[in-house]
């Protein structure tokens, strides 16, 4: 089966091409700048902001009148506040800061609070996931589907660390140590945009992080739910993960005894 693609789907795959270019271009240069004390990482915030700037102005030409909530820039209010657009114009900062190539633009589209599509672009690796609501989720035109590995210790695991409070930092350890006692095959790639795609994909089986920001998961969330998945707030399944920023997410078959486990830690 291949990929519907609605105009708003094109819109944001072409929004997000145009956006690669300028971050691949960019990307090239980092690592002639690891040798500099300074580090690359004013050269790093300019090259996210200048992304930022291309997916903005591509959408608002696009749509005019739509909502936006991005890193960067932060709010933008248009005439219509039903429909807004979540971005993350680069997630794997720290990855693409240290010549790391595992790193994403995320964009996802929001009707009434509800996510309705979803688009997550890894230029290096030329892969792209993306999924509209009642649609199916896609790489490019195939199908995507979460794993059907049943197993714990069979199966990998995807996480993120909190880099602030010690508070965070020791409920982390917590979890991190219930999981990996049943779950050996844990991974910390450090773009959590990627981890949701690559749970979407079957690559992982599950994923869970806290403290992500809205335009972290959104785009994830609808792909992982298009492709068979489960994705929730981490503590009370009402509360909306995009919101809450405590996100699991995993194939059908483990979803329930990973919430077990990290609702024990
Ligand atoms: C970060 C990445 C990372 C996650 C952090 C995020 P950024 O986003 O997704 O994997 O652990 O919580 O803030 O800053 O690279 O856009
Ligand atoms: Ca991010
Ligand atoms: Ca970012």
């Amino acid at each position: 089966m291949s990929a519907p693609q609605s105009a708003i789907m094109n819109i944001m795959l072409r929004t997000a091409a145009k956006a690669a270019r300028s971050l691949v271009r960019d990307f090239n240069e980092v690592e002639n700048l690891q040798v500099s004390t300074k580090g690359p990482g004013d050269f790093v915030s300019a090259a996210d902001k200048r992304a930022e700037e291309i997916i903005f102005s591509e959408l608002k030409k696009a749509r005019p009148d739509y909502s936006f909530l991005m890193e960067e820039s932060g709010i933008v209010e248009g005439k219509n506040t039903e429909y807004r657009w979540l971005i993350d114009p680069l997630d794997g900062t720290t990855n693409f800061l240290h010549g790391l190539p595992h790193w994403a633009i995320s964009i996802a589209l929001e009707h009434k609070g509800e996510v309705i599509a979803g688009l997550i672009h890894d230029p290096v690796k030329d892969e792209i996931f993306h999924a509209e609501k009642g649609n199916g989720a896609f790489m490019r035109r195939r199908r995507l589907r979460v794993s059907g590995r049943q197993d714990l210790m069979l199966a990998t695991i995807a996480t993120g660390a909190p880099r602030r409070s010690a508070e965070s930092r020791a409920q982390f350890m917590k979890e991190y140590s219930a999981i990996i006692a049943v779950s050996p095959g844990l991974r910390r790639f450090g773009a959590a945009a990627l981890d949701l795609a690559y749970v979407a994909a079957g690559r992982y089986e599950g994923f869970w992080e806290r403290n992500l920001k809205p335009w972290d998961v959104a785009a994830g969330l609808i792909i992982v739910k298009e492709a068979g998945g489960f994705i929730s707030d981490l503590d009370n399944p009402s509360h909306n993960p995009v919101e809450t920023g405590n996100v699991l997410a995993a194939n059908d078959r483990l979803f329930e005894p990973m919430s077990k486990i990290l609702k024990a830690a």
